[in-house]
């Protein structure tokens, strides 16, 4: 059977997330936010597994046009439920509306789970008691513009969790974040990679599972994987051909840091992903590096500085990286922050800048090209 499929991830990453199904063979189409896309029970499987810039795949189940409640109650009773949902399924809703007539989330939410448990009732001939023991199916309905998508999330745990984080020191980036920002640049694995503000090391060991090829859903499960009509041994077989699929190569990706407590958090976290040993870690103050390598990519996430004081040492530390930075003349470096003044301090225009939300918080990436 051939689902519609839709890809969600942060706005500003949609054309990355558009390039990855598109190299996995899928045609797509692009909406704000979101990437659509069609396939079976193999490519749910496939995509959960491979994609490192999405948070999550969904099935699309319907799609109608709705502007009153009888309404939306009919179209979602109509649906066949018993095609995805067993007697005890556990399945939470949840509604979103975005300009149209129904507006309530909570009215949407609560008609759209009595139709639901409606209609699985009259099916299973039950009374409307539903033991909602067994796996969780989420489901959720979207109106936008009073077009109602009523949808099933085969993800689970957003996509950014790989399994691999250990300690949540400091400030790290969500894992597709931070490999969305390694898939804007030009770096492949041939190439000298550098994150001289490593943290915990999130943008090195993304920027090692692309060089070696390694699909970041490797060490995690999907929530797909409760859902009694899939075939169990898809998942299997997509994970054993990805295991074969990792790539031999010698990476060349150092990762360093002014606080020895996150390289060794970054080392963990490395270790657990199996990429210790193609990362070079290091404590050192940015200022004091010496990079020796030609023709690479730099990718920092310094510091933001939100009050006064941290703000006057975040601009000291931009400044240093302009010293330090700007003379690899072959070098592209790339900048992620919240400080819109960055350039200033660090004493370049940039060649282009992004501008992409770290969760609630509009940062910009300052891209200087080589
Ligand atoms: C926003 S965090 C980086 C988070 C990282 N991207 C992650 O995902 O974990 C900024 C890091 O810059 C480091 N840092 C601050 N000043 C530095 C300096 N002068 N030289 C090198 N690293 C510095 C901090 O210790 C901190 O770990």
């Amino acid at each position: 059977m051939t689902y519609k499929l839709v890809a969600t991830m942060a706005s500003g990453f949609e054309a990355i997330t558009a390039k990855e199904l598109n190299s996995l063979g899928y045609n797509t189409q692009t909406e704000n936010g979101r990437v659509l896309f069609n396939g079976d029970q193999k490519d749910i499987a496939k995509t959960n597994l491979w994609l490192r810039s999405a948070d999550r795949i969904k099935i699309i189940i319907s799609k109608f046009e709705v502007r009153s409640f009888e309404d939306l109650f009919d179209k979602i009773y109509d649906i066949s439920w018993d095609d995805y949902l067993p007697l005890n399924a556990h399945f939470p809703v949840n509604a979103r509306s975005i300009k149209s007539k129904l507006f309530s989330t909570r009215d949407i939410q609560s008609i759209t789970k009595k139709a639901i448990v409606n209609k699985i009732s009259d099916v299973y001939r039950r009374n409307g008691n539903l033991p909602e023991s067994g796996s969780s199916f989420p489901i959720e309905v979207r109106i936008s513009k009073d077009i109602a998508e009523v949808t099933i999330d085969t993800t689970g745990d957003s996509l950014f969790k790989r399994g691999y984080r250990i300690d949540h020191g400091g400030a790290p980036l969500k894992e597709n974040f931070a490999a969305s920002l390694i898939m804007l640049t030009n770096w492949n694995s041939n190439m000298p990679f550098c994150d001289p503000t490593t943290g915990s090391g999130t943008i090195a060991i993304e920027a090692a599972m692309i060089g070696k090829n390694i699909a970041p859903g490797l060490k995690r499960h999907f929530i797909f994987e409760g859902f009694d009509w899939f075939d169990s041994s898809l998942l299997e077989n997509e994970k054993n051909e990805a295991k074969n699929a990792i790539k031999d190569v010698d990476l060349n990706i150092f990762a360093s840091d002014i606080d020895q407590n996150m390289i060794d958090i970054a080392k963990l976290n490395a270790n657990k992903a199996g990429v210790l040993h193609d990362i070079t870690f290091k404590q050192i103050a940015l200022k004091d590096l010496k990079i020796e390598e030609r023709n690479g990519v730099l990718i920092s996430n310094p510091p933001y500085g939100k009050r006064m004081k941290e703000s006057d040492e975040v601009h000291t530390l931009y400044k240093q990286m302009g010293e330090t930075f700007e003379n690899l003349h072959d070098w592209s470096k790339y900048y992620l922050t919240s400080d819109l003044s960055f350039e200033k301090h660090y004493g370049t225009k940039a060649t282009k800048r992004r501008k992409l939300y770290n969760g609630a918080i509009r940062t910009d990436y300052f891209q200087y090209w080589k």
